[in-house]
Formats: structure tokens, sequence, C-alpha cells
């Protein structure tokens, strides 16, 4: 009876997929920003988080390159939180399915809705001496990670609003096309107010890799470089009149406290700036002291695991064969449902 029961609760646990790009070291703003709500929703879904690999080869790095950031990735998440025993963790490369979809459903992708892509457009910009097919049909790569395990749930960002609708678009394309109902349609998994926006250390906008040296604090950062980084954030003149609405520079490191020191700690220094008594160097002494002591168990996981080569082929080995489970039953169906018969 207990066992019919928890069966019928598993079915009805949705998927969910998202991928992971292997550029750069996790920092406060990725933390907050996204792999917070990827280690809730993996006790309550069934999680595929994949590092995508693939993709990344859109922009030719190195094989050295490739290997190290992937394994980065990999170790940081980990130590941030994910848990390979409930999400299955995996690598785009391991699971070749998505790239066997891939070109199917490249065969009912269009050139022009391909080119009208917004993030087609912007690479083009930004890399006009490498504008290869791969970046074309970037969008039906990502539609395959997710259709592969017939996922109805995706969290990412609103960057990535239109690679989901283009994936909607490719799933009915397909039922169409075979008069089959069989790939959903995925929908972006908002996450909205419990998202906490984590601004950058240099004054405006959110904390990110692509915002200029100093900007971000990364998970992996020494203690030394933390204290740098917080110390050079950008300030101003300081309050004239008490209590007055403080500006966006300020804000921000009020913000960055907000998540990483005590609420004592929070209040003393509000006080102080309401009262005109406050001194930056001191507020961002004590910050810098809290960031160090909030990034210190991350730390000391990243190196860690870092170092236990076993137990990381252990959890990529786990990941491979859970995330390949799945995707081979997908091709196979799918196979069939084109019409590919073996003799
Ligand atoms: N395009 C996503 C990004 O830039 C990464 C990604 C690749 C992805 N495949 C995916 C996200 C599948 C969700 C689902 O962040």
């Amino acid at each position: 009876m207990l066992l019919v029961f928890l069966y019928h609760i598993l079915k009805l646990m949705e998927t969910v997929v998202s991928g992971i790009r292997p550029t750069g070291n996790l920092h406060l703003g990725n933390y907050f920003g996204a792999l917070k709500n990827f280690i809730n929703m993996q006790n309550e879904h069934h999680c595929y988080f994949f590092i995508a690999d693939y993709h990344s080869l859109t922009t030719h790095p190195t094989p050295q390159d490739l290997h190290g950031n992937v394994k980065q990735v990999l170790v940081e998440y980990l130590a941030a939180g994910l848990d390979p025993e409930k999400a299955t963790l995996y690598i785009q490369s391991d699971v070749p399915e998505t790239a066997e979809l891939y070109l199917f459903l490249n065969m009912n992708a269009y050139i022009g809705e391909l080119e009208r892509c917004t993030s087609f457009k912007d690479k083009i910009r930004q890399q006009p001496q490498n504008v290869n097919a791969g970046l074309l049909t970037y969008p039906t790569l990502m539609a395959a990670d997710i259709i592969i395990h017939r996922a109805t749930k995706v969290p990412v960002g609103k960057d990535q609003e239109q690679h989901l609708e283009m994936t909607r678009q490719f799933s009915n394309r397909f039922n169409r096309m075979y008069n089959v109902e069989y790939f959903p349609e995925p929908q972006a998994f908002n996450f909205g107010q419990n998202l906490v926006k984590i601004p950058g250390l240099n004054g405006t906008g959110k904390m990110g890799k692509s915002e200029g040296e100093g900007n971000a604090i990364f998970l992996a950062d020494e203690p030394e470089a933390i204290r740098k980084k917080v110390m050079k954030a950008v300030t101003d003149g300081g309050p004239t009149v008490p209590n007055q609405e403080k500006p966006e520079v300020i804000q921000n490191i009020f913000q960055l406290m907000s998540v990483v020191s005590s609420k004592e700690t929070y209040d003393y220094f509000d006080e102080m700036y309401n009262t005109c008594q406050i001194r930056y160097g001191d507020m961002k002494k004590q910050l810098a002291v809290d960031m160090i002591q909030f990034t210190e168990p991350f730390r000391e996981k990243i190196k860690e695991l870092l170092s236990d080569e076993a137990y990381i082929s252990k959890v990529a080995r786990m990941g491979k064969e859970k995330a390949q489970e799945s995707a081979a039953k997908t091709i196979r169906e799918v196979r069939e449902i084109i019409g590919f018969k073996s003799f």
C-alpha cells in the first residue's frame, strides 16, 4: 500500500532540466540567483542538471580549458549543495543521445527563425570572426537538452525565455509532423519572489563576471582577495542629513551586508547611516569579515573536492548512467516515431 502510494507520488513529480555553462567560477550572484533554487528543487522534482560542454564548443576552447572548466563547475556546484543522490548531475557530452536528437530537430528548424533569435544576433556582433553553424543552431541543441528528458519545467533566467519559446515550437512541430502527442511543452520555472538580487561591488547593476575586475565575489576566492575587493567597493561622500535616502551605490553595500551579515550588524550600520555617523571604511571592513566567513565552507569544500578525483569521477559516472537511461528511452521512441527501423 505504502509502496503504491510512493510510486504515484514519484510519477506525479515533474521533470526539471537546466543547463549550466562551463564558463568561469561561481559567484555570490549565481549562488543566490539560481543555485539556491536548484538546491530546493532537487527535493521536490525529478531534476536533471547538466554542464553544457557541447554548447561551449561554439567559442572553440582548447582541450585543456574545456576539461578544466567542466571539472571546476562540477566541483563548485557540488560544493554549493547540489546532491548527486537527489538530482541527476551530468555532463552533456556524456549523453550523445542529445546530439542525435539535435540532429533530428535541426531537420525541422528553419534558418529564418534561427537567424531571428536575439542571442544569435548578439553573438554575430560579439564574435564576427566566428559565426559558425553551432551558434545558429544553439536553440535546437538547447531544445534537445530539455526534451530528451521530456521535461516540463526549466529554471532559467529571463534571457533564456526566447530559447524556451523556440523549444516549445520545435516540440509542437515534431508532434504535428508525426501526428503524435509525444513531447510536452516545457515552461519556464519562475522562482520570482524568492530571488535575491545580488549587486556587484563597483556601484551599479548586478554581480557578474563580465562586469569588470573586482565586481564579483567568487565562492572559491581566498580571504585576502575578498578583503581587497570589498575594500575597493564604490561608496560616496556620506549622508548629510539624518534619514536620508540611500543612493544606489550605498544601497548595494547594505544589500550585500543583508545576505552575509547578522541582523545586528546590519541594523548597527543602518543606524549609523541614518544618524550621519557612518564610516564606510568600518562598514566595508565588517562586510569583508562576514563575507569571508560566509564563503568559508564553500572554499573549503571546493578545495577538498578538487583533489578528490575518485569522488568526482564517481559522481560523473552516476549522472551519466541515470541521464542516459532517460535519454536512451526517448531516442528509442523518437526513432520509432520517425520511421527508423532496424533490418
Ligand atoms: N543557454 C543556457 C544559458 O546560457 C544554458 C543551457 C543550455 C540550458 N542548455 C540548456 C538551460 C537547457 C536550460 C535548459 O544559460
